[in-house]
């Protein structure tokens, strides 16, 4: 029996995310050969000895991973703020990169990257959103494609993290981008997956016509230094007249919920009304109860398992990707229009180039 060529991937990243990517490439894709890994933290090399096989090479500079390792591929876990410069490296050591949302906290770099990416076509280019890659998502996309909940015109989600004691989110603020850019980006890019942003187009350019947020600090004061809040609304009007509203959060007691509603005009679809971590209730003095999931690793578990076997697949069959580079960037531009909205308490209207008018487009910054 002819051997199933594997995509030898490199790993960069061994964080919270990437400690989960590392065993689902070495234990749970049948098409992928992890073949390195690279953090610059120290105790990450003893943690790749204890949890990976023994042929995984670890690395404390990126660049050498990227050069050394081995890979055919890689796949970037890093903080947000690294990710445009590996991305670059990535496909110009030519590989095919895979990279974590999002690819930068402002609009330019997102724009440097795409263009990078373009330049090297030959090879694949993926930044997954797990909501795409989840079951229960896949299903209602069929049901709105089948027509049988009518005509799309509005979605909403909400996206509710548990409240963390050690409020580890406030420092990560600074890197982050803010909650409409870190997190948002996940709802926004749901919506358009779901709403058919593209069709009815005037000017194919514009998708957006306006967007405003709010927010506030419900627990966490010390995020107002970041121009950040706790609890964060977003409305966007797309130029075709679909809305999507969300409702973004880090203060929830019970877990972490994420809910979307598909709105149509015959049916709406409610995708995890209750993020229950199994199908267990009880029924006792307090009424019933479900548990919650407890983060979003844990409701969206088999995302993670999916976008890499697409990515795989991808590359060894070349097959073309679900999510694009565009679908990536045209999310970038809301959360960060949202963001701008928050922080400077305006509506923020779209040009006819497709961009946000902000006054300082470039720099997703919040001095003000
Ligand atoms: N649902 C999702 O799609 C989802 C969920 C969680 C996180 N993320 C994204 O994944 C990324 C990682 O998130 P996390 O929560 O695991 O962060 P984390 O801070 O827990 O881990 C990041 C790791 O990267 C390492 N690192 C940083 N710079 C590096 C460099 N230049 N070279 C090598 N290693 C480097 C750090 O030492 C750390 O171990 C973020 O961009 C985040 O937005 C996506």
């Amino acid at each position: 029996m002819a051997t199933q060529r594997r995509l030898k991937v490199a790993l960069v990243g061994l964080g919270r995310l990437g400690a989960i990517r590392a065993r689902i490439l070495a234990y749970q894709q049948p098409r992928i050969e992890l073949v390195a890994v690279c953090d610059t933290k120290p105790g990450t090399d003893e943690w790749a000895r204890q949890n990976l096989p023994s042929s995984v090479k670890h690395f404390v500079d990126p660049e050498d991973c990227l050069r050394n390792g081995g890979a055919e591929a890689v796949l970037i876990s890093t903080a947000t703020a690294t990710h445009a410069p590996l991305i670059c490296l990535g496909l110009d050591l030519d590989l095919h990169v895979m990279c974590e949302k999002p690819i930068s906290v402002d609009i330019e770099t997102t724009e440097q990257v795409l263009a990078k990416a373009a330049s090297k076509s030959h090879l694949k280019f993926l930044v997954p959103f797990c909501r795409r890659y989840d079951d229960s998502y896949r299903a209602a996309k069929v049901m709105v494609e089948s027509g049988s909940l009518g005509t799309i015109h509005a979605v909403e989600t909400t996206c509710l993290d548990q409240q963390d004691p050690f409020g580890f989110f406030v420092t990560f603020s600074a890197q982050s981008g803010g909650i409409f850019v870190d997190m948002g980006v996940h709802d926004i890019d749901i919506g358009r997956y779901f709403l058919n942003v593209k069709e009815g187009l005037a000017n194919p350019k514009k998708q957006v016509n306006r967007v405003i947020a709010m927010g506030q600090q419900a627990v966490y004061n010390d995020l107002a230094k970041y121009g950040d809040c706790d609890n964060g609304w977003g409305l966007i009007e797309f130029a075709n007249g679909k809305v999507l509203t969300t409702h973004l959060g880090r203060t929830l007691t019970n877990g972490f919920e994420g809910m979307t509603r598909v709105c149509g005009t015959k049916g709406h679809s409610i995708i995890n009304g209750n993020s229950t971590i199994n199908r267990v209730e009880v029924r006792d003095t307090h009424g019933v109860r479900t548990a919650t999931t407890p983060d979003a690793f844990v409701l969206y578990d088999k995302s993670f398992l999916n976008d890499l076997a697409e990515f795989a697949n991808a590359v060894i069959d070349n097959k073309d990707l679900t999510c694009t580079p565009d679908d990536a960037y045209e999310a970038a531009k809301i959360a960060t229009a949202l963001q701008y909205s928050f922080r400077n308490k305006v509506p923020v209207y779209f040009d006819d180039h497709g961009l946000p008018i902000m006054e300082n487009a470039q720099v997703n910054s919040h001095h003000q």
